[in-house]
């Protein structure tokens, strides 16, 4: 996918350009509200179609797709290479091989929703994601797949589907409360997760990071540690205003990174925070005291811009639970789901 060509795709979806507030994930909520009324109408019962082929369909759904070729999610994206250097801190926390040695790493950048042609300043657009595959000895590798937000919205894949599927039965003619209202009236870190600010960032590298979901740590010596990865911009966090994010060209994001590592490398600061006792570790909705420790684990460099976007972002597919030895899932039910749905989406996207 070449970012310059995304606009010759068919116009965005209606709903995506009649959003209500800027810099949340709500605008998507209230976008979707005129998209897909239809959808809860047609959409697969949860008790028999699996579940991540209903999360897929749920999303397509949303995206007005599916689009040929395309993620379900995170359809628009850029991708870049460069090399991850671990420091000492990293080892002591994990034995995994990318915490002992510099590793190369492929790193692509996205905007939010299924929608290919969403531009980069609208709020649809957040959160943002930052998916890191780490090339291992022996050809193997592990992932890190990011969001721009350092919470999700709901607990369980099951409330996810529930969430997407009330945002289709919210349509203009809905009868008050809407299923959106009242889903949101029902889980208030849903509520709160659509009405935290995102404003549109300055670029990719002036973006903060989260993993959102916890894994365990084990290092050499059989200690472990659940930890959440944090992964802040070495340039500082910049957002543009609401006035520079209106004349935002529907590119300026995609295109600027290719540029911005071209005159020197683009770098991240990777950072676990740890959990204390009594943090839930399970669970993406529960954001933990910004006191507890956070230790660095190394640096993320990105130095080169991919020569074959389309052909590059359609073979990878990142997978948040590709471990290896020194880290592991936590028992989260969101992190579990993911893989399944991320493998759904790829098998459509890899056929068309
Ligand atoms: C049950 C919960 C979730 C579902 C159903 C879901 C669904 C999806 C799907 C279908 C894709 C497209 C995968 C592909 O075609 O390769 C995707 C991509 C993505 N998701 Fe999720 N997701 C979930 C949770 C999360 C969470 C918790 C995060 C972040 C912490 C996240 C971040 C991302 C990112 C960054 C991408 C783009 C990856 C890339 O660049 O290839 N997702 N998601």
């Amino acid at each position: 996918m070449k970012p310059n060509h995304l606009l010759a795709s068919p116009a965005l979806p209606k709903a995506y350009r009649s959003f209500m507030t800027r810099g949340t994930f709500a605008a998507m909520l209230c976008a979707a509200l005129s998209i897909s009324p239809a959808l809860a109408a047609d959409a697969p019962a949860a008790d028999q179609t699996p579940l991540p082929v209903a999360l897929v369909n749920a999303l397509n759904k949303l995206a007005g797709g599916p689009h040929a070729g395309y993620r379900a999610n995170h359809a628009k994206g850029v991708m870049v290479t460069g090399t991850f250097t671990p420091v000492a801190g990293a080892r002591k926390l994990s034995k995994a091989p990318h915490f002992l040695h510099p590793v190369p790493i492929t790193v692509r950048f996205s905007d939010a929703t299924g929608v290919p042609v969403m531009p980069d300043a609208d709020p649809n657009a957040s959160p943002h994601g930052m998916a890191i595959r780490f090339q291992l000895p022996k050809g193997a590798s592990t992932d890190i797949v990011s969001i721009s937000a350092n919470s999700f919205p709901v607990a369980t894949p099951e409330d996810f589907l529930a969430l997407l599927q009330a945002i289709g039965a919210s349509g203009p003619d809905a009868a008050k409360p809407t299923p959106i209202e009242q889903f949101l009236g029902s889980h208030p870190a849903a509520a709160k997760f659509v009405t935290t600010p995102r404003p549109a960032p300055e670029s990719f590298g002036t973006l903060a990071f989260y993993g959102v979901n916890a894994f365990k740590f084990t290092n050499a010596k059989g200690k472990s540690s659940y930890v959440r990865y944090q992964i802040l911009p070495e340039a500082g966090e910049h957002a543009l205003s609401d006035e520079a994010a209106g004349k935002a060209a529907p590119n300026y994001l995609m295109d600027e990174l290719p540029t911005r590592v071209a005159k020197g490398a683009v770098k991240f600061k990777l950072l676990a925070q740890l959990a204390k006792e009594g943090d839930n570790v399970n669970d993406p909705t529960a954001v933990w005291p910004a006191t507890n420790p956070v230790v660095e684990l190394g640096t993320i460099s990105l130095t080169k811009a991919v020569v074959d976007q389309a052909g590059e972002q359609k073979k990878i597919l990142y997978n948040p639970v590709s471990l290896p030895a020194g880290i592991e899932p936590s028992a989260d039910p969101v992190l579990a789901m993911r893989f399944p749905a991320y493998a759904v989406s790829f098998g459509q996207r890899a056929q068309q």
